[in-house]
C-alpha cells in the first residue's frame, strides 16, 4: 500500500480538513476539494484500484448530510476507500461506520478510517491543533505504514441524519447589513449556495458550516445560537483528543 498514488477528497468549509487533506498530500496525489456545489456535481470518476481517501468532518455525530448525497451519487467502481473524520473533540458518533457503509453501498472497498481532531468551528477554545506529529501518524496510516489493530465494522445501513433537527435547535447564520462592503465573498464561499445577492443566508439550504463566517473580510456574518446550550455543550464535553485509527474488517480477512 505504501507509495500508492493517492486521490485526496475533502469537504472543509472552514479549513481544517482542508489543512489535514494537504498535511497528508505527497506531490504525487491529486486533490480534489468538493467543498463548494460546483464541484460536487462533477461526474468524477473512478478506477478499480485508485486509492481513495475521503476527508470529512463530523457534523452532529455524523458526517454531514452533503457528504452523504455526494457518496451516493458516485460510483467506485471497487476502488479503495480510506476515511478520514475529521472532529472538534467534542463527539464522533459513529461517523466513520456511516461513512463506510455509504461508501460501500457506491461500489468502494473501505479499507481503513481514522477519527482525527481539529479545532471546533464553534468553539472560543480552540483546541486539538493538528500537530506535526499528527500529521506523521496520519500521513503513516493513509500509506499503510502504521500498524492498526482496531475493526471497524462499517456492514450496516447509514442511520437517518439528525442534521435538520440539530440545525434548528442550535441557531441561525446571522448578517450585519452594516459592516457588509458586499464583496460576496460570503456567496462564493458557501457550499450549499444558501446566500443570494441580498447576503441573507436561507435558513432551509443553510447548514451552519461557518464557511461564510470565515471567507468575510468585514466580520459581517456570525452564527448566532438560539439559546447557549451549544456552547455549553461544547464547553463541557470538548477535550485534547488523539487520533484513532481503524482498519476494516474487509483488509483484515
Ligand atoms: C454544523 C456543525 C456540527 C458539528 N458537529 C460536531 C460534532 O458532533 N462533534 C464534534 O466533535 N465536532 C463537531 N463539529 C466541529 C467540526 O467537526 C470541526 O469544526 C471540523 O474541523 C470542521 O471541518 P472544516 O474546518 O474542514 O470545515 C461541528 C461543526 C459544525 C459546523
Amino acid at each position: 500500500m505504501n507509495g500508492d498514488r493517492k486521490r485526496i477528497i475533502y469537504f472543509s468549509p472552514t479549513g481544517g480538513c482542508r489543512a489535514i487533506a494537504e498535511a497528508i498530500a505527497s506531490v504525487r496525489d491529486e486533490l480534489t476539494d468538493i467543498t463548494l456545489p460546483k464541484a460536487r456535481a462533477n461526474n468524477t470518476e473512478f478506477n478499480p484500484d485508485e486509492k481513495c481517501v475521503f476527508v470529512f468532518p463530523v457534523y452532529n455525530r455524523n458526517i454531514p448530510d452533503v457528504c452523504a448525497d455526494y457518496i451516493k451519487k458516485i460510483n467506485g467502481r471497487n476502488a479503495r476507500a480510506l476515511i478520514i473524520c475529521v472532529y472538534g473533540g467534542v463527539c464522533k458518533g459513529k461517523s466513520l461506520e456511516n461513512a463506510a457503509g455509504l461508501l460501500a453501498a457506491s461500489n468502494f472497498r473501505p479499507e481503513r478510517g481514522a477519527y482525527v481532531p481539529a479545532p471546533h468551528f464553534y468553539s472560543p477554545v480552540k483546541l486539538n491543533l493538528f500537530t506535526e506529529s499528527d500529521a506523521e501518524a496520519v500521513s503513516a496510516f493513509v500509506n499503510g505504514e502504521k500498524a492498526v489493530t482496531e475493526t471497524l465494522r462499517y456492514a450496516r445501513p447509514a442511520r437517518k441524519s439528525a442534521q435538520k433537527i440539530m440545525k434548528a435547535l442550535t441557531g441561525k447564520c446571522a448578517y450585519d447589513s452594516s459592516r457588509c462592503i458586499s464583496c460576496g465573498a460570503c456567496c462564493n464561499a458557501c457550499p450549499v449556495n444558501a446566500i443570494d445577492g441580498s447576503f441573507d443566508a436561507n435558513g432551509k439550504i443553510c447548514i451552519l458550516c461557518g464557511a461564510c463566517v470565515r471567507a468575510c473580510p468585514a466580520g459581517a456574518r456570525k452564527i448566532k445560537f438560539r439559546t447557549p446550550l451549544p456552547l455549553l455543550f461544547i464547553g463541557a464535553n470538548m477535550r485534547k483528543r488523539t487520533a484513532e485509527f481503524y482498519i476494516t474488517e474487509s483488509e483484515i480477512r
